[in-house]
């Protein structure tokens, strides 16, 4: 039997385009409209159907939720800020607390407002303190009722899709653009981590980092790339942003191996988009951020799985990888599964079953996997069997 300590976190991600439905104002939607991307359309009405949604996570054992903010409903024009968007979400913490869940918001997740993007988001000047701009903003509306802030999601991940695999908008490919998107992102994070201190100086503000267990063979070639890619992934980010983070948010998914033979990548088990699970890799992931000297929660950690067959043994085992890590001293505080709800894969459209909750897009009916009956009772008894 392995007990959590007291006050442990436990809840679900979701991200607003993901799941609200009908964002029109941003670049993603701008890429739908264009045929680059799959089309979202309703999602799962998260933005109408939230109120429930919260009741269902609670009736699953959690005392948390972490969502996200649409920046392009708040702020549709630059500067210009939308009250009755900013009170929607205010309606939706309340609605999270009601039900007795801790709030974790996230800022900005992926999408960004059509006039940010088409001035030249991110790599622009100036980007760090718009973002700022609007995370100030944003934060002081939310006010108390929101105690963890996030204020950027898998700023990495972002670049790299945007600048230099050229999948995401806008689409690039360009190794200046790539590396000038990761140093305004950078700053971009610590101007709004001020910003928003300045405004809630209780809250607890930090990121969302998306870190893979990078592992290789005994080729020295392999163990170089290894350590390269462990450094450039994982820890230059942190370490261009640190003495700004009041914790670490650590989205994980997968492990890669550099020099993985064919058996053995015949022998793993796959989660999703060519990635393979690893029994320890959460552990791993999480011991690396030791030396950080701050709190973590995992932000993200979860399974396209439709049918719930490995679910139920893979958040098992995350929670038991979470638990190793607490005993060896790594201040980890919470745990959310990505994701709640069956939702809107960005390059995949409605493929890609990740919900601890199936949804039936056409009816908004919402069915329980047998895996949340299992992650439920983790929630409700702190302890895993
Ligand atoms: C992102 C989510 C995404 C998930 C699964 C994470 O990198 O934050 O938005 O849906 O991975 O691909």
């Amino acid at each position: 039997m392995k007990r959590f300590p007291e006050g442990f976190y436990w809840g679900a991600s979701t991200a607003a385009y993901q799941v609200e439905g009908n964002i029109h104002n941003c670049d993603w939607a701008e890429a739908e409209r264009e045929r680059k991307v799959p089309p979202c359309g309703r999602a799962c009405d998260f933005y109408n159907r939230y109120d429930e949604d919260f009741a269902l996570a609670r009736s699953l054992g959690m005392n948390a939720q972490r969502f996200s903010l649409e920046w392009s409903r708040i702020e549709p024009e630059e500067g210009v800020f939308d009250e009755s968007q900013i009170e929607h979400y205010r309606a939706v913490v309340r609605s999270c607390k009601k039900h007795g869940m801790t709030p974790f918001v996230t800022l900005w997740h992926f999408t960004l407002p059509q006039w940010f993007a088409q001035r030249g988001g991110f790599i622009r000047r100036d980007a760090p303190e718009i973002f700022a701009r609007y995370c100030r903003f944003a934060a002081e509306k939310l006010g108390d009722d929101v105690p963890v802030v996030i204020t950027m999601n898998e700023p990495e991940v972002f670049a790299a899709g945007g600048y230099a695999t050229g999948f995401t908008p806008p689409f690039e490919i360009s190794p200046i653009l790539y590396l000038r998107a990761l140093t305004r992102l950078a700053e971009a994070h610590r101007v709004a981590y001020t910003a928003v201190k300045e405004v809630r100086p209780d809250a607890e503000v930090g990121i969302a980092k998306h870190n893979i267990f990078f592992t290789a063979n005994k080729n020295p070639l392999n163990r170089g790339l290894r350590a390269a890619a462990d450094w450039f992934w994982n820890h230059s980010f942190l370490r261009r942003t640190e003495g700004f983070h009041d914790f670490i948010g650590l989205n994980h998914y997968h492990f890669r191996k550099f020099g993985m033979t064919r058996a053995e990548r015949d022998e793993a088990t796959p989660t999703f988009f060519g990635c393979y699970e690893h029994p320890d890799s959460l552990y791993e992931t999480l011991a690396a951020l030791k030396k950080y000297n701050v709190p973590v929660h995992v932000l993200e950690n979860g399974v396209a799985d439709g049918t719930d067959v490995r679910r139920i043994d893979y958040i098992r085992n995350a929670a038991a990888n979470v638990h190793r890590a607490i005993e060896t001293g790594v201040p980890v505080k919470g745990y959310f599964h990505w994701t709640l709800l069956d939702n809107y894969e960005w390059l995949f459209g409605y493929g890609v079953p990740m919900g601890l909750v199936a949804v039936d897009l056409k009816t908004q009916k919402r069915t329980p996997r047998p895996s949340a009956e299992t992650y439920a009772a983790i929630c409700r008894a702190n302890v895993l069997e």
